[in-house]
């Protein structure tokens, strides 16, 4: 590509992001030109109601229906792969592109988590690059710093809050004691969440963009399968509440690390410390912490969705291209990269916040202590919600450091106990 005078970008998908970069490069062009001594010039576009009011002129550019066809225009030097979905066009439009050495930008975590490698494999044959800072935290430049800022160190741990949608969700929910439902469609209205929320809630987002870092951090073929997930439907008002009164927050995170064992990658909501940093992360803001051998731990907040700190990060891609700023994707080429054993979330290790719904009776208490006891997990702290003869009352405890998988058998115990109402709840606690 010659990206010398004018680089001409082909847009497909012109909705929260593609608007959005139309937007950045429409308000900023002499800017742009300023910094990369070249004109950033959209000249096709592609969606799929062509009379849509996108709030941004589409005068002049060429339309295409079909969004391969964008990646086939000889007008078109940079493609941006802003549809969506780990299938189907998005994955055809990037395909076509890289063969048709042509660079490709997406903000598409789902696309890059399932098939982010054979995709690097091909821009790497192609000689072009596939660049996707807008894919991970939305408007942190993250990739860009565990690719390039952290280069000089190995990395022992990446984790955060890499979904905005959630973020926001449980803030409201500790804040304004707002219905999950209700959060949701105004996370919606604002842009925020995916075209499926379920992916948000259900925390196949934050799955996606974990394995992206991992990739990144650990120089390991992108391995979404190897993520164990939960998201946060489960959370409710009272594990907000009961988190507050043990000193805690809860947090969707995301965490990646190296371990004895292999990588361990899991995405679960979390108790975190409200002293921490990352408690006090809140709404849609998004924050990623990179532990280097060299450099101890870094810290990178900011808007984690919405329409202009993604479109941020996807011109800062186009900025790169425009400036043959090269980096292998995933920050080392293909034959480099090396996978590594999976570290299963059974043994992990930690503290653990339980929640039973069982009938007030005598013995109770002392039941539920002897599972504990039976499975060796010490209890720090047990609270008694209500006092009540005939109905269920709720029983919170906090653990002392257990294995999961001992946690898990002392809870399927206790599910099967006759005083038992509802299935036992854990939210696992952080110490970060
Ligand atoms: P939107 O749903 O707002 O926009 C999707 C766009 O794709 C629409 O303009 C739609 O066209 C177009 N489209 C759908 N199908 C086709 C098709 N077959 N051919 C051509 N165009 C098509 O999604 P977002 O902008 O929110 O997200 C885009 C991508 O960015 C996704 O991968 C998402 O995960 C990612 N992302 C989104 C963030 C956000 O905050 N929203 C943040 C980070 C990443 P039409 O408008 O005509 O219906
Ligand atoms: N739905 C995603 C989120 C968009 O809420 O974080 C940003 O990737």
């Amino acid at each position: 590509m010659n990206v010398t005078n004018k680089v001409k970008i082909g847009v497909a998908g012109l909705g929260t992001v593609g608007a959005g970069v139309l937007k950045i490069i429409n308000t900023h062009s002499e800017l742009l030109r300023a910094r990369t001594g070249t004109t950033l010039e959209i000249t096709a576009v592609s969606g799929r109601n062509q009379n849509k009011d996108r709030g941004v002129s589409l005068e002049g550019l060429t339309w295409y229906d079909n969004a391969v066809d964008l990646a086939k225009d000889p007008d078109v030097d940079v493609v941006l792969e802003l549809i969506g979905g780990s299938e189907g066009v998005a994955k055809d439009l990037c395909v076509t592109a890289l063969s048709m050495e042509k660079h490709v930008v997406t903000a598409n975590k789902a696309l890059l988590a399932i098939h982010g490698t054979e995709l690097a494999e091909l821009a790497e044959k192609h000689n072009v690059s596939l660049a996707y800072e807008a894919a991970v935290a939305g408007g942190i430049p993250i990739v860009k710093a565990l690719r390039e800022g952290l280069a000089g160190n190995a990395i022992s741990r990446v984790y955060g809050i890499l979904n905005g949608t959630c973020n926001y969700i449980l803030t409201e929910m500790e804040e304004t004691g707002g219905e999950f439902g209700s959060i949701l469609q105004d996370a919606q209205k604002l842009g925020y969440a995916e075209a499926d929320p379920s992916f948000d809630v259900d925390g196949v987002d934050t799955a996606h963009k974990l394995a992206i870092l991992t990739s990144l951090a650990f120089g390991t073929p992108v391995d979404f399968n190897s993520v164990y997930i939960e998201g946060i439907r489960n959370v409710t008002a009272a594990d907000i509440a009961a988190a507050e009164e043990f000193g805690y927050r809860i947090k969707l995170l995301g965490v990646s690390r190296r371990t004895a064992e292999g990588i361990e990658q899991r995405v679960h909501p979390c108790m975190v410390c409200t002293d921490t940093a990352i408690a006090n992360v809140s709404n849609v803001f998004n924050a990623v912490v990179a532990d280097g051998d060299f450099v101890d731990s870094t810290v990178y907040v900011g808007r984690g969705a919405g329409e202009g700190p993604t479109a941020s990060a996807v011109v800062a891609d186009i900025v790169d291209i425009a400036m043959d700023r090269r980096c292998p994707t995933f920050g080392v080429p293909i034959k480099e990269m090396t996978p590594l054993p999976t570290a299963s979330i059974e043994n992990h290790v930690g503290c653990y916040y339980v929640c039973l719904t069982v009938y007030d009776r005598p013995g109770v208490i002392a039941d539920v202590s002897a599972v504990f006891r039976d499975e060796d997990i010490s209890i720090e702290s047990l609270l008694q919600r209500g006092r009540s003869e005939s109905e269920a009352v709720s029983v919170v405890l906090v653990t002392h450091e257990a294995q999961e998988a001992a946690v898990a058998r002392a809870l399927s115990k206790i599910e099967n106990f006759a005083h038992s109402v509802a299935t036992p709840r854990m939210i696992r606690i952080v110490s970060l």
